[in-house]
């Protein structure tokens, strides 16, 4: 399929959306070099960062659609190209931790690493001028981000689905989960392209890469995701170029669509 680049839609931090041509279905979600952390307040970029980005994001939503969760991943395109089914974005992050850290473990003053006795679903609403507060279920519901306590429900359930799938995923290449962050938007059926919408209208959307994942050597604890950039580790190229080569080597034969 020859895939054409329409007008541009909209800038994000780390990606920039644009239209396809024919296709309004569809948006092609261009993966950029620039890191950022801090909701933008910390900048850097790395060249080829866009492509490992794209690629490992690709593999990611390539093995959740084998594994029966569906999301917005329609195709590769170019080095740093995705198409993707359009969404109308829930401005809610979905935080699912499996172990302490980042900023949950700073705000209660818990030490980092701390095992929790179940995965944690956290709520923050999306909106860097404000730092994405945490917000409530039910501010969530109050606000109207979703329209009713069963989305809420809806939304936790499949953080949780998703993140067995993506433990697994991880652990087979030495890595722990230790949290990610994920993104819904409402979609319309998508004829053909597998990506059909959940009962409650809900689509996976957004990227799952070393930017929204933390991620720990099993053995060693060493830290190969985007904290190495935050918290001035070093090192933060060659971490995610390895995360990528690990993953190509292990799920690119079985992922294969
Ligand atoms: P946090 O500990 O800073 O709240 O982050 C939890 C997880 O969510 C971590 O894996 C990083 C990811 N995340 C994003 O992908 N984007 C964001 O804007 C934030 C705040 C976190
Ligand atoms: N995703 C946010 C940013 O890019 C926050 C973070 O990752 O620390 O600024």
């Amino acid at each position: 399929m020859k895939w054409i680049k329409g007008d541009f839609l909209h800038a994000g931090k780390a990606k920039d959306v644009y239209a396809v041509k024919n296709h309004s279905e569809l948006v092609w979600m261009e993966f950029k070099d620039n890191l950022t952390a801090f909701n933008g307040k910390k900048k850097s970029s790395f060249k080829g960062k866009g492509q490992v980005n794209r690629d490992i994001s690709s593999l990611v939503f390539r093995f959740l659609k084998k594994e029966k969760i569906n999301n917005h991943w329609v195709a590769d395109i170019n080095d740093t190209g995705m198409i993707c089914q359009k969404i109308k974005v829930v401005p809610l992050e979905v935080v699912v931790r499996n172990r302490l850290a980042g900023s949950t473990a700073k705000k209660f003053q818990i030490s980092e690493g701390q095992s929790l006795s179940k995965s944690l679903v956290e709520f923050y609403y999306k909106k860097d001028e404000l730092g994405d507060p945490f917000i409530s279920s039910e501010q969530a519901i109050a606000f109207g981000f979703v329209s009713t306590k069963s989305e809420i429900e809806f939304l936790k359930e499949k953080a949780l689905q998703v993140n067995e799938k993506l433990k697994y995923f991880f652990d087979a290449i030495g890595l722990e989960l230790i949290d990610f962050k994920l993104e819904f938007g409402k979609g319309e059926d998508l004829k053909n392209q597998g990506n059909k919408p959940d009962e409650e209208g809900f689509l996976l959307g957004d990227e799952i890469s070393c930017d929204s994942c933390r991620l720990w050597d099993k053995k060693t604890g060493e830290k190969k995701d985007k904290d190495r950039f935050r918290l001035d580790l070093g090192g933060v190229e060659e971490s995610y170029r390895k995360v990528l080569e690990c993953l190509e080597q292990k799920w690119i034969q079985e992922i294969k669509i």
